[in-house]
């Protein structure tokens, strides 16, 4: 000990060179403090070729004012709108059975609706708008409810599929004479249209990019109905994972191409990819309802969809609700306007305003079911690990190479008291203190497989010692001991979001590594600011709250690792430079590459825990807490399966089925419809 100290004293006066502290007076990890679950139900588990099949039944029904529409001559009898084949519901699977037709869900979002080419990248809103008009290739949502025996992606736009021998070509079979919504069949055309000129195409923002379906990766037409992938490797089985929303939902080819820059010399990228403004309606969809109002920061208003390829198994198309809107405000009044019974749905996900909504939740007459998810929404602190973009200036350069020494990340993760600011979130069981990494309450995750460093202020400042950064001006800050920086404070600055979570997160924050020595500087954003400045890679900290990819890796195994420049979002390269990747980075991208390929589901578990055990012991990202959130509908509503998730493979919108919800026809009366009697498609 005397003589470690010894050495570190004489590397510090010849020179400043910083050493590494002494092992023995850090703390290190410890088991991690694994939480009671908050989650109360528990759910229905459904075989999986018995949530919905494709198959023919011997009569199909519609409501009655649409056959007025038929009868009129203005829409095609339901027998010629529904596909050869249509995606029959089985409703014994559910908990109300077939329903009655008619009435209305009132959704309110925070986001605000870009335009209708999805397959462009512009989103709707958020919120269920995109669950409401895009299908995809496949369907992930559900499978949060089907039993362990077959835990896969769902038939959607895809009847079924099959690998070839080698496991290098999966052949897809498409949905035949399905229609979109305004009645031009849907077609093998709409697949590679949209693969080709949008999601390969490099210079398309799309929400996914062709690498996520493995580099190499070609996708043809073999006819009308059947497309066929072929892949650079064997078996890529996860790939199927990334054909669901919002991935790959093909647009209509027949509306987009005559828009897109291929096709048409006057159109540019940015004419194709703002082409479908809101303001354009009906919009063209294959999803169970049409937009067909919209009034901006007011509401968007979508009816039933008379092509949609859903039926029950008494032969009801569907969906059973004619109408559903989306009123646009913030997230947190869509909780506030559900509790209050102005709005039907909500995905509580607001801490602060957990208390209170319990309190209202246990009055008689509270108008809802209130549903407790597993904890599946986590708050960390990214550094940014770039050196190739956005560090211009040599004290930028200083900074993120600091980010990248695993004593320094390991420093700020010792600093934080999670159960602390867990309370400061919100009183009662609700927070966890979360590592980083992979969600802990999910059916993969092995507790033994974090590495948890434990909050102990004085292993913060003893590695950041060692780091050669110490409080040389008692200010309480630590200083530079060397570089372009040398003398100053060390100064990070944070930004967040302007949600009220992320502040109180941040003040607390902030606070926590004050302790420390370390300055953080608040950096609050608004709107789309914090995903602006993301983008610019021209930050330092930032306060994120992860969800889906960390809960679902399948979904998004591509988002994991430096696997292309814009992931992960805390070490981005630039179209001239990759990433400089550290070692446990290139580590983490191999056992990723395995998981690809990986057939076997108990060892993709494994590996996945691999990742993590990577991933923690790297303090890749500063994880914090984590909390559960709250699926909360209006008891109107029937069908809606108890315990669905906030968020599993999809967002609740996904998970609920909306399509198989309905309401008694003695309640519609409660919430009239918006639009009664319009409908797309129909002239
Ligand atoms: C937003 C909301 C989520 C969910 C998704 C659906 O992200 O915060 O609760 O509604 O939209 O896309």
């Amino acid at each position: 000990m005397r003589n470690l100290r010894a050495i570190a004293w004489m590397a510090a006066v010849s020179g400043g060179l910083a050493v590494p502290a002494p092992a023995q007076d850090l703390k290190g990890p410890i088991p991690f403090p694994v939480p009671q679950q908050v989650s109360t139900t528990k759910p229905i588990l459904v075989p999986y070729d018995k949530l919905f099949r494709y198959g023919t039944l011997p009569a199909y029904h519609e409501p009655e004012w649409v056959s007025e529409f038929v009868k009129q001559g203005k829409l095609p009898p339901i027998e010629e709108r529904l596909p050869k084949e249509p995606l029959i519901v089985d409703t014994s699977m559910t908990t109300d059975g077939p329903g009655v037709y008619g009435g209305t869900l009132r959704h309110v979002i925070g986001g605000r609706p870009q335009g209708w080419n999805w397959i462009a990248g512009r989103h709707q809103g958020y919120g269920g708008t995109e669950h409401s008009t895009m299908m995809c290739l496949v369907r992930t949502g559900p499978m949060w409810m089907l039993a362990p025996e077959k835990v896969e992606p769902l038939p959607q736009l895809a009847k079924s599929w099959d690998w070839s021998d080698d496991g290098k070509q999966l052949t897809m079979h498409l949905v035949e004479g399905a229609k979109w919504s305004d009645g031009d069949p849907f077609s093998s055309e709409d697949v590679i249209f949209s693969w080709e000129d949008n999601i390969a195409d490099p210079q398309m923002p799309g929400w996914a990019k062709s690498g996520a379906f493995g580099e190499g990766t070609k996708l043809e037409a073999v006819d009308d109905n059947t497309i066929r992938w072929t892949f650079a490797d064997a078996y890529p089985v996860t790939t199927i994972y990334q054909m669901a929303l919002n991935n790959f939902c093909p647009g209509p080819a027949h509306i987009l191409k005559p828009l897109h820059p291929k096709y048409n010399k006057s159109a540019t990228y940015d004419s194709y990819v703002n082409a479908l403004k809101p303001e354009m309606l009906p919009a063209v969809t294959m999803g169970a309802w049409v937009p067909v109002g919209y009034k901006p920061d007011e509401i968007i208003i979508m009816r039933r969809n008379p092509y949609f390829i859903q039926v029950d198994d008494q032969g009801n198309q569907l969906p059973y609700l004619d109408e559903i809107s989306f009123k646009l405000s913030t997230w947190e009044d869509r909780t506030i306007q559900t509790i209050a019974g102005t709005a039907d749905y909500t995905n509580m996900e607001d801490p602060n305003l957990y208390l209170e909504s319990l309190k209202k939740a246990a009055e008689p007459n509270f108008p809802n079911n209130l549903y407790w998810s597993v904890r599946s929404l986590s708050w960390r602190a990214d550094f940014n690990l770039s050196t190739v973009c956005g560090a211009d200036s040599d004290a930028d350069k200083a900074k993120r190479e600091l980010f990248r020494k695993l004593e320094f990340r390991r420093a700020i993760t010792q600093g934080v008291d999670r159960d602390a600011m867990g309370q400061a979130l919100v009183k009662g069981p609700f927070v966890a203190p979360f590592a980083g990494g992979l969600h802990i309450e999910t059916d993969f995750f092995k507790p033994e497989s974090v590495v948890y460093y434990p909050y102990d202020v004085a292993t913060s400042k003893a590695l950041l010692k060692g780091l050669g950064l110490e409080d040389t001006d008692n200010d309480g800050y630590v200083n530079w001991g060397d570089g372009a920086l040398k003398g100053q404070n060390l100064e990070i600055t944070f930004t967040y979001g302007s949600h009220p979570a992320y502040a109180l997160l941040a003040d607390t924050m902030i606070g926590m590594m004050r302790e420390i020595g370390i300055k953080l500087v608040a950096q609050p954003t608004q709107g789309q600011g914090q995903q602006d400045i993301l983008d610019s890679c021209k930050w330092e900290a930032m306060l994120w709250r992860g969800d889906r990819e960390f809960t679902v890796p399948l979904a998004q195994l591509q988002d994991l690792a430096p696997i292309s420049i814009k992931v992960p979002r805390w070490h981005q390269g630039t179209g001239d430079k990759d990433q400089e990747l550290l070692p446990f980075e290139k580590d983490m991208i191999a056992i990723l590459a395995k998981i690809r390929t990986e057939p076997d589901g108990a060892k993709r578990a494994d590996l996945l825990n691999e990742y993590n055990h990577i991933f923690t012991e790297n303090v890749y990202h500063v994880g914090l807490v984590t909390i559960p959130a709250a699926l909360i509908v209006n008891k109107r509503f029937k069908n809606v399966p108890a315990g669905a998730p906030v968020l599993a493979w999809q967002w609740s919108e996904d998970n609920t089925l909306r399509e198989r919800m309905w309401i008694a026809k003695e309640d519609q009366a409660q919430v009239p419809e918006l639009m009664p009697g319009v409908l797309a498609g129909a002239n």
